[in-house]
């Protein structure tokens, strides 16, 4: 076969793929051409246009590395995590929402007892969590295995920064018979999601911000469910209806109610305002 033009070059590339032994990848491969010539076809780029696509692709791969997955944030800011999150999560009636993982969560986080502090002195406003575990059907789940973390009071998480050597706000913690955790942390702020690559060119050149509202991470496990990844937003936040990667539910919003000074959860003495958080979190049965 030969001769092809700009209305026969699609199928002949698909009937290429046609041998394919595994059935999904030719499935997903074919779906791909069809819709990246229909792209070509719709938008007729120019050579200039073309070879600078192909340089922001490099760029995004050549800033990525073991800490940075640029290629995830260009996932994130064009909507495609946070679509096969939907696809992949249509959750049952009292199950808890989903969102996006995010680049900043680390496997073996330090364990913490039943209220303790996971902030590691760092300054900010009092926050006192009290989060519930069950399944969608609101059976507690004692045992399951919690993961937290967050940003500071300038809106960075601790991998971000140079200046600490341990971690900080973020840690593990085990549900209690009653399927509870506890914690005192620091209210989180918004934050922009890292800006200085390629992504951060395409958020400049379309005019749009990078900023996320102020959200804790949970990853939530129990043996016989799904592991939930969710995060809960802080409510009134201004990015809340422009989250730079389409993440707010609204089921995940709560207003971390301010709290007056005083004596706190645990006996602990605040002096000045702070807040909690008291939140339930279903999880799907596998
Ligand atoms: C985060 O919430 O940590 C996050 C999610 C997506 C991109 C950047 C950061
Ligand atoms: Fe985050």
């Amino acid at each position: 076969m030969r001769d092809f033009n700009e209305h026969t070059i699609t199928d002949a590339v698909i009937d290429r793929f046609k041998d394919t032994p595994d059935p999904r990848l030719k499935v997903l491969l074919g779906s791909l051409v069809r819709h990246l010539h229909d792209f070509v076809r719709d938008t007729e780029p120019t050579f200039d246009e073309w070879i600078a696509a192909i340089q922001f692709l490099t760029r995004t791969g050549q800033i990525s590395s073991d800490t940075r997955q640029e290629f995830i944030l260009l996932s994130d800011v064009l909507g495609v995590s946070m679509l096969v999150d939907a696809i992949n999560h249509r959750m049952p009636e009292g199950a808890t929402e989903t969102t996006v993982l995010g680049p900043f969560y680390v496997e073996g986080a330090p364990v913490f007892e039943d209220g303790e502090d996971i902030s590691a002195g760092l300054p900010g406003e009092p926050l006192y969590v009290d989060a519930l575990l069950t399944s969608a059907h609101g059976d507690p789940l004692p045992g399951a295995v919690v993961d937290v973390w967050q940003s500071d009071s300038d809106g960075y998480y601790d991998v971000q920064r140079s200046d600490l050597e341990t971690a900080a706000l973020r840690g593990r913690l085990v549900a209690d018979g009653q399927g509870r955790v506890r914690f005192w942390s620091i209210t989180p702020t918004a934050y922009p999601i890292p800006y200085d690559g390629p992504v951060g060119d395409l958020l400049t050149a379309t005019k749009r911000h990078p900023w996320r509202p102020a959200h804790l991470h949970f990853r939530v496990s129990a043996p016989g469910y799904e592991t939930l990844v969710t995060h809960v937003f802080v409510g009134g936040d201004p990015y809340l209806d422009s989250d730079a990667v389409f993440g707010v539910k609204t089921s995940l919003v709560d207003p971390y109610p301010v709290q007056p000074a005083g004596e706190g959860p645990g006996g602990r003495r605040v002096d000045g305002p702070w807040r909690r958080l008291d939140y339930r979190f279903g999880l799907k049965p596998v």
